[in-house]
């Protein structure tokens, strides 16, 4: 049975049972590794609720040993909401299935995608809730890891002062920044989205309080000059990539199946396997409301 006390504020601890999977945590408060669990066909009713007691609980779900054809990953998918396309496929960038993100890195590609933190597609009105990345093909040598933030404790982190000062602010994010200015894409009609968050909003389960600016997306704070704005957001963006203890990190075999929680999570795919090459394919599914306070 489930008894999720968790406290998370103060020295997390693992207390929720699961029955239908055996669950290892990565770090004590991000991050956990699922074994004995096939997402390739229907869940049972207990395996699903356990499952989402585990995201809720982890943040980070690393679900090993699967094999998947992409249908079943887009089923996996919908069983959390409706798939997302990615503002990449508008402009007719990446691949042929909207519903399917290759990422796919060979010693010919000119960048890795989200090599640098971020939070996927902030720029949307309505980012996507979670994604789901299945890696299918692994660098020989190692290497290839991704590496993940917890960004309500990113923000429980920050001093009361400048808590108070971040409280009321709002930020544009841009997808213009990575897609054009990183990726080089040419933008669809009508431009790449271009949408504002608070800088502090609530994940609408657990309540708690998430730092939600990253260095992927968001362009500037709103109200502050420029010099104000880009000063803060570095001060941040340092936060979050120089504190270890956000992190966990995830290594990658062929066939694990990574589900995270795009609403108070980052993350960063680390590039250090050149020639060599690494494939998987990415599910994400919409969320429901706008991210708020
Ligand atoms: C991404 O979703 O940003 C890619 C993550 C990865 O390749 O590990």
């Amino acid at each position: 049975m489930l008894n999720s006390t968790k406290d998370r504020t103060s020295a997390p601890e693992y207390r929720t049972q699961y029955e239908s999977f055996e669950l290892t945590p990565l770090t004590p408060h991000i991050g956990a590794e699922i074994r004995g669990l096939d997402v390739s066909r229907p869940l049972s009713d207990e395996e699903d609720l356990e499952l989402r007691q585990a995201f809720q609980d982890w943040m980070v779900l690393v679900i090993r040993d699967q094999e998947l054809t992409r249908e079943q990953h887009k089923a996996f998918g919908r069983r959390f909401g409706k798939l997302h396309t990615h503002p990449m496929h508008k402009g007719g960038h990446r691949g042929s299935d909207p519903e399917i993100l290759p990422v796919v890195t060979t010693a010919d590609a000119a960048y890795t995608a989200g090599d640098g933190w971020h939070t996927d597609v902030t720029c949307d009105e309505i980012p996507p809730f979670g994604s789901m990345l299945y890696v299918s093909e692994v660098p020989p040598n190692g290497g290839g890891d991704t590496l993940y933030a917890d960004m309500a404790l990113a923000w429980e982190l920050l001093s009361d002062p400048v808590k108070q000062m971040l409280e009321p602010l709002e930020a544009v994010h841009d997808g213009a920044i990575p897609y054009v200015g990183a990726y080089r894409s040419t933008p669809p009609e009508g431009g790449y989205p271009r949408n504002r968050h608070p800088v502090v909003i609530r994940h609408p389960d657990t309540g708690r309080k998430i730092l939600y600016v990253n260095s992927g997306f968001t362009s500037h704070i709103v109200g502050l000059t420029p010099i104000e704005s880009r000063a803060i957001l570095e001060m941040l963006y340092r936060h979050i990539a120089s504190t270890p203890r956000l992190h966990c990190r995830v290594t990658w075999e062929p066939g694990t199946l990574t589900f995270w929680d795009n609403r108070c999570t980052q993350h960063h795919a680390v590039w250090d396997y050149y020639p060599h090459t690494r494939r998987g394919e990415r599910v994400s599914v919409v969320g429901e409301k706008r991210p708020s306070r």
